[in-house]
């Protein structure tokens, strides 16, 4: 466990909004700052900022939390990992036994390690002329890899063997556990050994922006399958996270970068001179993806493969994109499956032009569309007509959309206005459509319904309310804890009834009693980040809250133990006067 000092240190050092700031366009709301968040896809700003409570809070989505939680969510690490992240940004120097990895059997620093060894361990087998011989064969011979490339990006070679990069981490110290855990070791079910996972692959290493090795990918050397092997997720590495290549790239790609599907596209393009190409990892590319790219560069060129798959696959990556506000480009390559290819078979400068001619994302939806449509007659022509005009009304930008209706118009030969005029429809009707999911969304979850956070809350709505009174009191003010503890009012965690409401509650009053008191931020220990989120909703949902006054404690403590009483009458089959009490209530009112 880290000390409470050291949390709160690091808290206190790492400034909120510049913290945020750094992932997060944030402009000024009077004391408050506001943005798009980054945790979910929205076009107007729901992301706020409170400097003076030091916590953030999305209105749309509800992530929420302090500057902790913040790095937990958007660099997915857990708790320590977070406070080490910003300990590293800070400058504070965590002490030693207290940190790394509480909750995790193998911490994240362990298996970047045992990575780092193996892929010594991987190049000297691949630069070893007997062991290495057929890897070193097929990358320089087959795939046309200069040397000076295979070492840029530390290549290297998995023997055809079951034990050799085993024994070889083990005379280093690692435990087989430790090598399972990092997925560079499997165990036999039958023996009960362990055995190396890669072998006669030459092997790829995936090096994250910090410059640790966080997994590898295996390529067999003939038609065998998998044709990759990948290392499966790990601690410290999530493939929907990680962009192969961008440890290079990150410092060539201020305006432009270049998305490929493939290692060897990326590792092809960096020979080439193209040194902001960047790979997924055998995966679509994920809303994370995007939102890392979009820290490093202003627009992006999308070069996937050119088969079917490749280009819906380059469809939805131009959606992703765009809602981050990245520039996109397609790139068409014709007379070759991929960059890899194409640069094998054409050459670096032909790629160079062909990078020049680039299609904006525009242009290839346009083309897309009339491939699909007879324009020469009037019916497919307004097909035509009608699909674009809901292209160009999803453009966020009132100039670009005019120069597409432009362009559209001239190409079908029908009129600007008559096109303006549709795109001006389906914008009215995707507003009038995002307003409404957001109107509905904010009325569920007003309702608690379908609260994944607090599941319990649904079934006694007026119980979770005055709940989340109690604690948020409880969460802002010293004085309403110490009230709480000496008894007055007196509320055990028997008086709750959510679940969640009892671990808030036992978890505030156990940190209030311990040496160093409560610190909100330690709270993130116990509580996921959505929990973390749904803390700092609870206390800036009412106005209640924003007096201190121990009568309002009072009140919903009262509150809390009459819905008790009422839950206990109903199930004890006193349901029945019950009913009768309530009907006699409305009648009086309605008479009255
Ligand atoms: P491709 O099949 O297009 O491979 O898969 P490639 O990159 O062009 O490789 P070469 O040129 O045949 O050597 C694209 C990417 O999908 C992932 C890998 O990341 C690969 O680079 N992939 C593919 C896997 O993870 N596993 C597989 O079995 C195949
Ligand atoms: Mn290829």
């Amino acid at each position: 466990m880290i000390p409470k000092e050291v949390v709160e240190e690091i808290r206190y050092r790492c400034d909120i909004e510049d913290v945020i700031g750094s992932y997060v366009t944030l402009k000024r709301a009077g004391s408050n700052r506001n943005g798009l968040c980054p945790f979910h896809s929205e076009k107007s700003p729901s992301f706020t900022v409170f400097p003076a409570t030091k916590s953030f809070y999305c209105f749309g989505c509800g992530a929420g939390g302090d500057v902790i939680t913040f790095i937990q969510k958007i660099e997915n690490l857990d708790y320590v990992g977070s406070l080490e992240f910003l300990a590293a940004r800070a400058g504070i120097n965590i002490p030693n036994d207290a940190s790394v990895g509480a909750k995790e059997t193998v911490s994240r620093k362990r298996v970047y390690e045992m990575n780092l060894e193996a892929a010594k361990f991987f190049r000297n087998c691949l630069f070893d002329p007997t062991l290495g011989r057929e890897g070193m064969a097929y990358l320089s011979e087959r795939r046309g890899l200069p040397g000076t490339v295979i070492k840029h990006f530390g290549l290297g070679f998995a023997p055809n063997d079951f034990g050799l990069l085993t024994k070889h981490m083990r005379r280093l110290g690692y435990t087989e556990e430790e090598l399972i855990a990092a997925f560079l070791c499997g165990r036999s079910q039958k023996t009960g050994r362990i055995f190396d996972l890669f072998r006669n692959r030459v092997m790829f290493p995936v090096i994250d922006t910090a410059g640790n090795i966080v997994a590898f990918g295996g390529r067999v050397m003939d038609d065998s399958k998998p044709k990759y092997l990948n290392s499966a997720d790990t601690p410290g590495f999530k493939k929907s996270r990680i962009l192969f290549g961008l440890n290079y790239a990150k410092s060539h790609c201020a305006e432009q970068m270049i998305l490929c599907e493939g290692y060897m596209d990326a590792i092809a393009m960096h020979a080439a001179g193209f040194e902001n190409a960047v790979a997924t990892l055998g995966t679509a590319i994920t809303p994370d993806h995007a939102r890392l790219l979009s820290r490093y560069t202003k627009r992006v060129l999308i070069n996937y493969d050119s088969d079917e798959a490749g280009q819906k696959a380059a469809n939805k990556a131009m959606a992703l994109l765009d809602e981050v506000g990245l520039e996109v480009r397609v790139l068409r390559l014709t007379g070759a499956k991929d960059a890899d290819e194409y640069i094998r078979t054409y050459g670096a400068d032909a790629f160079r032009s062909i990078i020049e001619k680039s299609h904006t994302a525009f242009d290839f939806k346009l083309e897309n569309v009339l491939a699909r449509h007879d324009v020469s007659q009037a019916e497919g022509k307004i097909r035509a007509a009608r699909e674009l005009a809901t292209i160009i009304a999803g453009v966020g930008s009132g100039v670009e959309r005019e120069l597409y209706v432009a362009t559209v118009a001239d190409r079908l030969g029908i009129s600007r206005e008559g096109l303006a005029n549709d795109v001006k429809r389906v914008r009215s009707k995707n507003f009038r459509e995002m307003r409404k999911k957001e109107t509905r969304d904010v009325m569920l979850s007003a309702r608690n319904f379908g609260d994944r956070i607090n599941p319990d809350a649904a079934k006694d709505p007026a119980a979770a309310g005055a709940e989340e009174i109690i604690l948020g009191l409880m969460l802002l003010y010293p004085e309403h804890r110490r009230a709480v503890l000496a008894g007055n009012p007196q509320l055990t965690s028997e008086d709750f009834f959510t679940d969640f409401g009892k671990r808030v509650f036992e978890a505030i009053l156990q940190m209030e009693q311990s040496e160093s008191g409560f610190v909100f931020s330690a709270m993130g220990e116990n509580f996921t980040p959505d929990e973390m989120g749904r803390l700092v909703r609870i206390t800036r949902d009412r106005e209640a809250l924003q007096n201190n006054d121990i009568g309002v404690l009072s009140a919903a403590a009262e509150a809390l133990r009459q819905r008790r009483e009422k839950r206990r009458a109903l199930q004890s089959g006193d349901w029945q006067s019950e009913i009768a009490r309530r009907r006699a209530e409305i009648k009086k009112k309605q008479e009255s």
